[in-house]
């Protein structure tokens, strides 16, 4: 066969398969009465039992995902997100976080200081204004005009380890302690079928002032699309920003993928950049609209936290790097 005629034959499978990039072979069913709550790492559990009271309670997957992460965001003992999350190389702490519906509207915060639940703001910028992103100091004005209070989320813990990491810092030094304890990234199905997730973080250990990850970008750390699926993301933010990967990964699943080979093919874009190989942790969590799960990460050591039939359950991931 001829360059050019595998290409014409090419070009006719993608026209004949119909449309490869807008619609699914098969739709995907929408399933109701069957909530799910699918979370990123162990402290995705608690997470989940939150989320989940609010979906036995007839609540809406949007109302579910923001109430679970927001247990993570008040837990001082979790370090990377949140009241207690690690500081920047200047002390500060600032949180990313973005939010998603079922009807693909979203809301955003970056760069946002002395205030514990970025995701309910970044609900209320989905829902009181036409913006999707807010950041800094203009993120924190919207939040205390809206009745969220100014606190100090500087944890003793945290502030005897970031003085530890500046007496001890080197050119050698990387961006903090690599514990693979992260983002938390939340995604549900109500008792309707429809979809939503949240995103919420305190990002990389000691990064610089004013550095921002995948969390609060829409298609990077979080995607939603009701009619597949959704997708959140952790681990070094930075790369997933590059490859769109939770946009990537619902993508995928449009295409006829499975949500697990959906996540394996968005972690191996990564690795196929590092030449297979790589010293930082990317992990995927994916909840296609029927209930299929999927997920997958460079490195072992990641878990995702999976509630479906009154059950609760943490789960390591081999990774694949
Ligand atoms: N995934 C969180 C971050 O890189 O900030």
């Amino acid at each position: 066969m001829k360059r050019r005629d595998f290409i014409k034959t090419g070009t006719i499978s993608l026209v004949a398969s119909g449309s490869i990039l807008t619609q699914c072979d098969s739709p995907i069913k929408k399933v109701k009465n069957n909530p799910i709550v699918l979370s990123t790492w162990d402290h995705g559990i608690s997470a989940n039992n939150s989320a989940m009271d609010i979906l036995n309670n007839n609540g809406t997957a949007l109302d579910a995902v923001e109430s679970g992460v927001r247990v993570t965001e008040a837990d001082p003992s979790s370090q990377s997100v949140g009241l207690g999350g690690r500081p920047d190389q200047d002390g500060h702490v600032t949180l990313d976080a973005c939010i998603m519906d079922s009807d693909g509207n979203a809301g955003s915060v970056a760069f946002l200081r002395d205030i514990k639940h970025p995701i309910s703001v970044a609900r209320k910028v989905m829902k009181l204004t036409d913006h999707v992103m807010l950041v800094g100091a203009g993120a924190k004005r919207f939040a205390l005009e809206n009745g969220f209070q100014e606190e100090n989320l500087l944890t003793d813990k945290s502030k005897e380890e970031w003085l530890q990491w500046k007496r001890d810092n080197s050119v050698k030094d990387s961006w903090g302690p690599n514990d693979e304890h992260d983002t938390i990234s939340t995604l549900a199905r109500d008792n309707e079928g429809n979809l939503s997730g949240a995103c919420t973080t305190s990002g990389l250990a000691y990064k610089l002032h004013g550095r921002v990850g995948d969390s609060p970008i829409i298609g990077a750390g979080l995607y939603v699309d009701n009619e597949i699926g959704a997708v959140g993301a952790t681990g070094k933010g930075e790369e997933v920003i590059k490859t769109c990967g939770s946009f990537l990964v619902v993508e995928l699943m449009r295409q006829g993928y499975s949500a697990m080979d959906a996540c394996e093919e968005a972690v191996n874009r990564i690795l196929r950049k590092q030449s297979g190989k790589s010293d930082f942790q990317i992990g995927y969590i994916a909840l296609r609209k029927d209930g299929q799960v999927g997920f997958s990460a460079i490195h072992d050591g990641f878990q995702y936290a999976l509630y479906k039939k009154n059950e609760n359950k943490l789960y390591d991931v081999k990774g694949i790097g």
